[in-house]
């Protein structure tokens, strides 16, 4: 049996049930965070926690709790109901439910689903992937973890229906992001290099991870977008999301990596997370 959380009330999840007049469904009006969980154990909590409160304030939506211990009880509680050892926390908060108007009111207040999704099976996909690259159709504040995600399912379908994990989104010749993840490359000088934090990407938790032990291991760290042309001059590529951590990108359009083989930098990058997350 699925239990999911709505509004207070661990409920079967046939019968958790959301207004119509939900602002999330109306207009996307919310956000979300997807947090991993191992042996029940919450992975990088505070730092998604962090980034829930900023996208909130972003969009002027109240923290619906009375603080952050009240919203880790909900998810152990929730976690134990479902029975699950490992797999991913899925919070969405939406502005509330009123008529369906543009304008919302003072008294409105926040809808709250928090659910389980299983794990994710990843070993296929550590083996090294395909990413095809496109325009970012995206608005100016991907900094903010929006519900509002169709520019993303189009163009992540699209890489899947042609054979790709990923689509690189591309803006004025830089890549900015993937659909669901960060997109990295390693120059000729063996530094990791990514786009800056900006509101043209979503400052990705597993990104700033990478950067930490790449900077504790003395591995050179550029925070400074690439181009095309700079793919087909590096040495490695990869990208990072909670959901499947660290994997190597061995192709990118027709673009060979490092002969398709997954490179010592990337491996290195993968051993240590894993490290991190599964010795904690
Ligand atoms: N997506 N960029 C985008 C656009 C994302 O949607 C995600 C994550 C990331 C990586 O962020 P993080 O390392 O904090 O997971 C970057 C999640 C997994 C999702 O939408 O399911």
């Amino acid at each position: 049996m699925e239990i999911y959380y709505v509004n207070g009330s661990f409920t079967n999840k046939n019968r958790a049930n959301i207004s119509v007049e939900d602002r999330g469904f109306n207009f996307s009006d919310g956000i979300y965070e997807l947090i991993a969980f191992i042996n029940k154990k919450l992975i990088f909590f505070d730092e998604h926690s962090q980034r829930l409160f900023s996208s909130l304030n972003s969009l002027n939506i109240p923290f619906p709790y009375k603080n952050l211990k009240s919203l880790k009880l909900i998810i152990a509680k929730l976690i134990s109901l479902n029975k699950i050892l490992n797999g991913y926390v899925y919070i969405q908060i939406t502005r509330g439910t009123e008529k369906r108007n543009h304008v919302f009111s003072n008294e409105i207040t926040p809808n709250i689903v928090i659910f389980i999704l299983p794990i994710r099976k990843i070993k296929n996909l550590q083996a090294g992937i395909k990413v095809r690259t496109s325009q970012d159709l995206r608005w100016k504040r991907c900094d903010i973890k929006s519900i509002s995600l169709l520019p993303n399912i189009l163009e992540k379908q699209l890489a899947n229906n042609t054979g790709f994990y990923e689509t690189w989104q591309v803006k004025n010749k830089f890549i900015t992001e993937g659909t669901t993840s960060n997109a990295f490359i390693v120059d000729k000088n063996k530094a990791i290099r990514t786009h800056p934090k900006s509101n043209l990407i979503l400052g990705g938790v597993t990104r700033d991870i990478i950067i930490q032990i790449a900077k504790q291991n003395k591995i050179k760290v550029l925070e400074k977008k690439f181009s095309i042309n700079d793919i087909k001059y590096c040495s490695e590529a990869f990208l990072t999301s909670t959901t499947v951590r660290v994997l190597p990108v061995v192709k990118v359009d027709n673009l060979k990596i490092n002969n398709s083989k997954i490179g010592s930098l990337t491996n290195f990058l993968i051993e240590e997370i894993n490290k991190k997350i599964f010795n904690a």
